[in-house]
């Protein structure tokens, strides 16, 4: 949430910078801005916007420097305008600073600094930490020690990066709950709020850590603690490429990310199945494996499209591996004082691995006494870090908003985590354990059959609801996460409301919309409940509902009480969201498209959630 960057080196900084903020646009896009010093002075250029317009207005009267930040917004304190974009000033108009985070405190600090006669410019709560620091500069006359003292004031999180005209040979930044990388390269250093602005530059980057603060010059860097202790940190190579955070042809990161979904999830499954023992080995669970087969319960905790992959976990480990699971919003876990035992696993899904709700539910959890698992996407991610151990999902970065193989690669890895646990707990068979190996084997291609065959189909159906104002999904068993999932595809990048219910709870409530106006999407493919989800489309029909069925090739009966089928092939039962989910991806893709929606920054989300 937010993006970050500065830069110290000998290069021009503006187009570093502008390049930097659309690789992190991503992460909020309603105004953006940068700050250089040009002869020592703060040049500051921002408004409301995407990164687009800030680069026209940036293009009008270019200025040449070699140290500078900068930040891309998403609004919490005050509304997105050209005031409350970041960077912003102190009132000597010495000091810039951009910041990432909610400052918790702000409005006491306000008041404090104002009583002592400081005007304030801005709506922001980032203003009150700005203001605080210059502050303690006019005491200390050094920038390092009054970001230090201010720090040392603050509630809330942060990541920040501040420069002052006074020190021009100087860069300073922090975190505290916030992400911050820092790119270490010959004679100069990027900072970043993620890796995928500095992998142009450098692939050598040290991930801070909470309570961090780091100095850069061009000579070199210094990391310490807030309480002004030395620390060293161990350098980290980024793994991936700049390709994989470029969209490749493709209209959309979106449709790019559904497009790799056959190698994605090939990636997250890569050497983890051992066929012939008909099991899998997850080597970053070593540490937790005598938790893991003796756990009485798992409790799964997560955030949006990561919940739901929680919610399939939960079917398939209670049915193969035969333990309870629990699945909880980690907004909700948090505060409700949850009961967590010792014999526990708690389970964290998030693909940033930064998400603020997830990452506070795991703390809780940890300091109850239960062992965690991170099942995380970005490597060093904070979340991946503060668990007891984890898996990465390997699903390559993920640009698009709303997301796509992250979902595929989390509900891989659940899949490889039951039929382990299945198989150490003695609930699956060896000849079964061989079988599901097999069929794991034979995903990626039944993935990539799926984007085949049936685009035109699909875009055929997205044609006929793009006008439509409600969509029900329905599914059952492990495709009822499905449908939750669907739906919030398409709700998230069309912004027609959509919702996703068990077929059979239908009649409890949302059979009252269908009307021949409303699409009702069925997800049928044939599992033990498929008779029972034929009942339901009948139902819908009486209704003269219009519906729109995801099933398996060879699946004529459906087929004829449907306005529309898009066909998958089978598969065996806990592996169908991995296939059924492709088809509602791209359908939600292709409606947005239609409706001239801006589908990889879709209005009022962020790709990653770092504030609560
Ligand atoms: C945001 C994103 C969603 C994502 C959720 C959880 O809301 O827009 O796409 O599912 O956060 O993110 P995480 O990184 O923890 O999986």
């Amino acid at each position: 949430m937010c993006g970050l960057v500065g830069y110290i080196g000998e290069r021009d900084v503006t187009p570093i910078l502008l390049d930097g903020l659309k690789r992190l646009e991503y992460r909020g896009y309603d105004s953006a801005g940068i700050a250089t010093l040009v002869n020592s002075h703060v040049e500051i250029v921002k408004r409301a916007g995407k990164v687009n317009d800030l680069e026209n207005l940036v293009a009008l009267n270019p200025k040449p420097a070699t140290i500078g930040l900068g930040h891309t917004r998403w609004a919490t304190h005050g509304e997105p305008s050209d005031k409350n974009a970041h960077p912003h000033i102190d009132h000597t108009g010495t000091i810039t600073l951009a910041h990432n985070g909610i400052i918790e405190n702000y409005a006491a600090i306000r008041q404090r600094l104002q009583r002592d006669g400081v005007e304030f410019t801005t709506d922001t709560d980032t203003e009150s930490l700005l203001q605080l620091i210059s502050a303690f500069y006019d005491i200390t006359g050094n920038l390092e020690d009054a970001v230090r003292f201010a720090l040392s004031e603050i509630d809330g999180t942060y990541g920040i990066i501040v420069m002052s005209s006074k020190e021009p040979e100087k860069l300073i930044a922090a975190r505290m709950g916030s992400p911050l990388a820092l790119g270490i390269n010959d004679g100069e250093y990027i900072v970043a709020s993620d890796a995928s602005a500095i992998v142009g530059h450098t692939r050598q980057v040290i991930f801070l850590e909470d309570g961090n603060i780091a100095t850069l010059t061009r000579e070199g860097y210094e990391i310490k603690t807030i309480y002004d202790e030395k620390i060293e940190h161990k350098v980290t190579e980024i793994t991936f490429d700049i390709e994989q955070i470029e969209k490749g042809g493709y209209d959309h990161f979106m449709l790019k990310e559904i497009h790799e979904q056959p190698q994605t999830v090939l990636d997250s499954m890569r050497g983890r199945i051992l066929k012939n023992h008909g099991t899998a080995k997850l080597g970053g669970l070593r540490d937790v494996m005598n938790a893991l087969n003796s756990a009485q319960r798992i409790l799964i905790t997560a955030c949006g499209t990561s919940w739901h992959a929680g919610l399939v976990g939960e079917y398939m480990l209670e049915q193969y591996a035969r333990i309870p699971v629990e699945v909880e919003y980690a907004s909700e876990f948090r505060y409700r004082s949850p009961i967590i035992r010792h014999d526990d696993v708690v389970i964290a899904i998030s693909q940033s691995g930064e998400t603020a709700d997830t990452l506070a539910a795991l703390r809780e959890a940890k300091l109850q006494g239960a062992s965690v698992i991170g099942i995380c996407n970005v490597v060093g991610s904070t979340i991946a870090r503060e668990t007891h151990a984890g898996v990465y999902t390997h699903a390559g970065p993920e640009i698009g908003v709303a997301s796509t193989k992250a979902f595929t690669s989390q509900l891989a890895v659940l899949s490889l985590l039951t039929l382990m646990l299945g198989r150490n707990r003695g609930f699956i068979s060896l000849e079964q354990g061989v079988e599901i190996a097999k069929e794991f084997e034979a995903i990626p291609g039944k993935i990539q059959q799926i984007l085949d065959e049936n685009i035109s189909e699909i875009k055929t159906i997205a044609d006929s609801i793009t006008e439509s104002t409600n969509v029900l999904y329905l599914g059952r068993g492990y495709n009822f996460p499905t449908a939750l999932e669907g739906a919030l595809k398409l709700k998230e990048i069309s912004y027609i409301h959509a919702e996703g219910y068990p077929a059979a709870e239908m009649k409890h409530g949302p059979i009252a919309l269908i009307d021949e106006n409303m699409p009702v999407i069925f997800i049928a493919p044939q599992d033990k409940i498929h008779e029972k989800v034929i009942s339901n489309i009948e139902e819908v029909r009486a209704r003269k509902g219009r519906v729109i069925a995801i099933v398996n090739h060879d699946d004529e009966q459906i087929e004829s009480l449907c306005e529309h089928v898009i066909k998958i092939p089978p598969t065996t039962d806990f592996l169908t969201p991995m296939l059924t989910i492709i088809p509602l991806q791209l359908l939600s893709y292709y409606v947005a498209v239609n409706r001239n929606c801006d589908v990889d920054q879709p209005r009022n989300l962020a790709k990653s959630v770092t504030v609560e």
